[in-house]
């Protein structure tokens, strides 16, 4: 440093003692070469500037007088030079202009750089000179016009030698660090033009005096400490356009001299003082303003009428004052106003309503009294709007119908005040607006879906008011959103899943309304979410997991009774994310909702909830050991009893089945008896016509004469039947059933040692066969999910027909093989044995497969009910949906699947479990609930199970209304 230092000096030792006698050499030169020496040049700005040139006047920044080639100007704005501003320039005899602005340059300023005789324009602005202005500075400025120095560092007072510039017309030392008092002197610079102090730290009052110059145009004093009284000359300044004079301490009420500016001021600015009083009528004649800003100060009364003079306005800011009575409505005069701003104030009156409505109106009035068309030139009032607002003031009445006509409209605040009616669906013809706010009114009504239309807004304002219904899906329109609030209202419905395609939505406040349902999966997406605030509504279901939702506070979800998640503390294992919103009208749950007509929604009884609740954290372990052992007794105990009986009977049938025939009683409940095929009754020889074996018989296939087929059941347990009149009431009973769902029984067949059960025969053979058999065409997701529900609508029907039916398994259901549909076979039969038998007989008869049987079967004091179908259920729908047997016999180990499952679930592989023949191609959303819902009706205790009617409902909700995954 120390060296370069030297090198500098000795530089410029030899530029200033050479002399220019050789005519060779450049004096600008070596001053210019000299100047850069002492720079940082780190974008080789300056690479042009050569040593061996004979003059500068083609290097970067340098401009010479043609007749002598020295510089006359050197503009080096924005070359990113550091360092200090070096004494080579002051070798620059003919330079007029020296522009050094928005570089890096550090230091105190040289004063003797005024004193080249010939510059005119000095520019240092932007640059970070610290330390005082010099005294010296300005001592000889001698044709010095403009200068300034705006933002750097410079502190200090403004020098009293400013005085002696008095060719200055543009001075500008705006943010900079400057303090002190303004010098009276400065008004001895007659010739200023403009004049800009903004954003120092310049106290105290304004000398007298401003009034002597004339030539002032614009005259900046913003930002800085000044306090005492406008200068009540200030209207002697009649060339002033432009008058700044905010963010002080200026107090007193505004100068009346000011008026005489009519004629040419076009901006005064006096926001963020402490000016009061009335705003003055006489404001109407400063004709030519553009913008009046009186904002943020302390005055009071009511807005003149005058202010509808001012034709050029612009931008009219009376916000934040004491201002009240009502907007004058000559304000409609001001055709050219862009921004009106009269917030926080406590204006009062319908103002949207002539805003929007006189207009017409006064005009036609007019023309009829008058014929006189001048209002006709104010067609274009608000059409041109971009900013407006109203807030926080006590303007009431409703929004017009007929707001999208302010098609320019961009910031709409009209929050806090006392409009009430409703948001009307013109609110949509705001094409442009960014920010709308409504919030804080009396809003009503519902939100018209029609603000969509607003495809600009990026922050839509409706808190606090009192708007009911839904939130409009088509708001996803809105694609630019960052804000949605819409918090205290009375919204309900479900939030649609459709914000989740609002990419940039940030914050989000839906907090207390009424809202339900669950959360659309789809907020997922939000990957900006900074706020998800739902707090205090009736969302149900699981939070989402991942992204913004590991971390959303409590308070933004608290007050949900049923929303579950980590964050709430609450489990959701066995919550499915569907709505918990049923229709208790439907009572045939195979019509599903009603259309059209009144609907009433109640919720899940709580027994199911507890139900739900409650299931996932049974375990099955002891479960599963019980199973076993019920297995191992009744097997012994079935082959001294039932087994050996039904063999025999077979026997006696195959013996002589004509003999039967002739004795025995054949009804068929159609009244077809005569058609029945006889020779059917052949069939039962045939083993090519068996069907199926169950537990209470083997099923054939035979046909009715007319060639219809049906399925003949040969009871094997016939002969525990002891009483034909039982039987043949039983019978009736079940010929009765009518459903989709349900095998329908057609006759049967009595004697005393035979006992035959004719029934629909379905095509598609038994559930089992579709999910194990050899020829398994693998069943789709939806197939599946129509056999589970189909299932539960036919056991629902059983036991809203008082059935029970003791033997659900995957081999009584059949399955249609036009429709699909699931039909429920081998009930009822049961109950005509359930005397005849010791239940743990029963129980191995008729759960004759391994993993269906309710545990209470194994509790001799536990009352058997209906209940334990929807144990059978819960473990079919685990078969159906994860494609396994009920219980599955490894190598040396025994897979039960219910416990497989619930281990799954609770280590979160879930998904895992579902059949991997669907190579993932289902629904999480389904699979998930569904999968929880067999484990809720696996049960271990009875009376935590669902009803099948519950269950039914929870089916139909769970179902995704999309069927995407046919
Ligand atoms: C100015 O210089 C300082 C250090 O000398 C450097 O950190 C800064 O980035 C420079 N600023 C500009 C605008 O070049
Ligand atoms: C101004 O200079 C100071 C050191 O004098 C340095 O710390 C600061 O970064 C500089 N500011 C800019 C904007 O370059
Ligand atoms: C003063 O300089 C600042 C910064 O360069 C500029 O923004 C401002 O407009 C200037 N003031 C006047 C009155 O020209
Ligand atoms: C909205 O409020 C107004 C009065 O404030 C009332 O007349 C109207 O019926 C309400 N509308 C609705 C939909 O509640």
């Amino acid at each position: 440093m120390l060296l370069h230092d030297a090198l500098v000096s000795l530089l410029f030792f030899l530029a200033v003692s050479f002399t220019s006698a050789d005519p060779t050499f450049n004096d600008d030169v070596l001053g210019l070469i000299v100047f850069k020496s002492g720079l940082d040049d780190p974008l080789s700005k300056l690479a042009s500037w050569n040593s061996e040139d004979y003059d500068p006047c083609s290097w970067a920044g340098c401009v010479c007088d043609p007749a002598t080639n020295q510089v006359t100007e050197l503009r080096l704005d924005g070359f990113s030079l550091s360092g200090h501003i070096g004494r080579g320039l002051l070798r620059l005899r003919s330079l007029h202009t020296l522009v050094l602005s928005n570089n890096n340059f550090t230091g105190a300023l040289n004063p003797e750089l005024t004193h080249l005789g010939t510059l005119q324009l000095l520019d240092f602005s932007g640059n970070n000179l610290s330390g005082r202005i010099p005294d010296g500075f300005f001592e000889q400025c001698g044709s010095l016009t403009s200068v300034s120095l705006a933002r750097n560092r410079l502190t200090g007072p403004l020098p009293v030698s400013l005085s002696y510039c008095s060719t200055l017309t543009h001075l500008n030392l705006s943010s900079n660090q400057l303090s002190g008092r303004l010098p009276r002197e400065l008004w001895l610079l007659k010739s200023l033009n403009s004049l800009d102090l903004s954003d120092n730290f310049l106290q105290g009052d304004l000398p007298d005096g401003i009034g002597g110059l004339y030539d002032l145009r614009r005259i900046n004093l913003s930002r800085n400490w000044l306090s005492g009284e406008l200068p009540s000359d200030v209207g002697a300044c009649s060339s002033l356009r432009w008058l700044d004079l905010s963010e002080n301490y200026f107090s007193g009420s505004l100068p009346v001299s000011m008026k005489v500016l009519g004629g040419s001021c076009s901006f005064l600015r006096v926001r963020g003082n402490s000016l009061v009083g009335e705003i003055p009528e006489w404001i109407g004649e400063l004709a030519a303003l553009e913008t009046l800003d009186l904002s943020a100060n302390n005055f009071s009364g009511n807005a003149p009428s005058s202010l509808g003079n001012l034709v050029f306005l612009k931008e009219l800011n009376l916000s934040t004052n004491f201002l009240s009575g009502e907007i004058p409505q000559s304000i409609s005069n001001c055709s050219s106003l862009v921004s009106i701003d009269v917030s926080k104030n406590a204006f009062t009156g319908d103002v949207l309503k002539w805003m929007l409505f006189s207009q017409s109106s006064s005009r036609f009035d007019l023309q009829k009294r008058s014929g006189n068309d001048s209002f006709l030139s104010n067609v274009g009032f608000l059409q041109g709007l971009r900013i407006l607002d109203l807030s926080s003031n006590r303007f009431s009445g409703e929004i017009p119908s007929n707001i999208g006509i302010l098609t320019s409209l961009v910031h709409l605040n009209i929050s806090t005040n006392s409009l009430f009616g409703s948001v009307p669906s013109g609110i949509g013809g705001l094409k442009l607006a960014e920010i709308l706010d409504l919030s804080s009114n009396l809003l009503n009504g519902t939100l018209p879906s029609e603000i969509g239309g607003a495809v600009s807004l990026k922050q839509l304002n409706l808190q606090r008011n009192q708007l009911t219904g839904q939130i409009p899906a088509l708001l996803s329109n809105c694609s630019a959103l960052n804000t949605i609030d819409l918090s205290e209202n009375k919204l309900s419905g479900e939030i649609p899943g459709s914000i989740g395609s609002l990419s940039n939505l940030q914050y989000i406040d839906l907090s207390r309304n009424n809202l339900s349902g669950s959360l659309p999966k789809q907020v997922e997406k939000l990957t900006h979410l900074v706020t998800f605030n739902i707090s205090h509504n009736s969302i149900t279901g699981e939070l989402p997991a991942g992204g913004f939702f590991n971390t959303i506070p409590l308070s933004a979800v608290t007050g949900n009774p049923s929303l579950c998640g980590s964050v709430v503390n609450r489990s959701c294992l066995s919550v499915h994310p569907k709505p918990i919103v049923l229709n208790p009208n439907s009572s045939n749950p195979a019509t599903g909702p009603p259309l059209g007509g009144q609907i009433r929604k109640s919720v899940l009884s709580i027994s199911a909830l507890i139900a739900i609740g409650a299931a996932a954290f049974i375990a099955i372990g002891v479960v599963a050991v019980t199973l076993l052992n019920v297995h191992a007794k009744s097997s012994v105990s079935r082959h001294d009893a039932a087994a050996a009986l039904a063999m025999s009977v077979g026997e006696t049938f195959s013996c002589s089945p004509s003999k039967d025939q002739e004795f025995g009683k054949l009804v068929m409940f159609s009244g077809e008896a005569d058609v029945f095929d006889t020779s059917g009754a052949n069939a039962l020889l045939n083993k090519d016509c068996e069907l199926g074996r169950g537990g209470f018989g083997v099923v054939y296939k035979t046909s009715l004469q007319d060639g219809r087929p049906v399925a003949v059941k040969k009871l094997t347990v016939s002969g525990l039947i002891k009483s034909q009149e039982e039987f043949e009431r039983e019978m009736r009973k079940l010929g009765k059933l009518r459903h989709r769902n349900v095998v329908e029984i057609k006759g049967y067949y009595w004697t005393q040692s035979l006992q035959l059960l004719i029934h629909e025969f379905v095509s598609g053979g038994s559930l089992y066969r579709h999910l194990h058999g050899d020829e398994c065409v693998c069943l789709t997701w939806r197939e599946r999910f129509n056999i589970i529900l189909g299932i539960a609508r036919g056991l629902a029907y059983l036991h809203g027909s008082n059935i029970t039916h003791y033997n659900l398994k995957a081999t009584n259901v059949l399955i249609d093989a036009d429709t699909g549909e699931a039909k429920v076979s081998d009930f009822g039969l049961a109950r005509l044995l359930a005397s005849a038998l010791d239940r743990c007989v029963l129980s191995g008869k008729v759960q004759s497969a391994l993993g269906y049987t309710a545990p209470e079967f194994a509790c001799r004091t536990v009352k058997i009910t209906e209940k334990c179908d929807v144990y059978g259920f819960g473990i079919l729908v685990l078969e159906v949906v994860t494609g396994k047997r009920p219980v599955e016999y490894a190598e040396d180990d025994v897979m039960v699947l219910c416990e497989t499952v619930r281990e799954g679930l609770e280590d979160g592989r879930v998904e895992e479990c579902v059949d991997g023949r669907l190579r993932g191609n289902f629904p999480a959303e389904e699979a998930i609930p569904v999968i929880k819902l067999g484990l809720v009706c696996g049960s271990q205790v009875p009376s935590n199970r669902p009803e099948m009617e519950e269950v039914v409902k929870i089916l139909e909700l769970i179902q995704c209304p999309s069927q995407e995954f046919e």
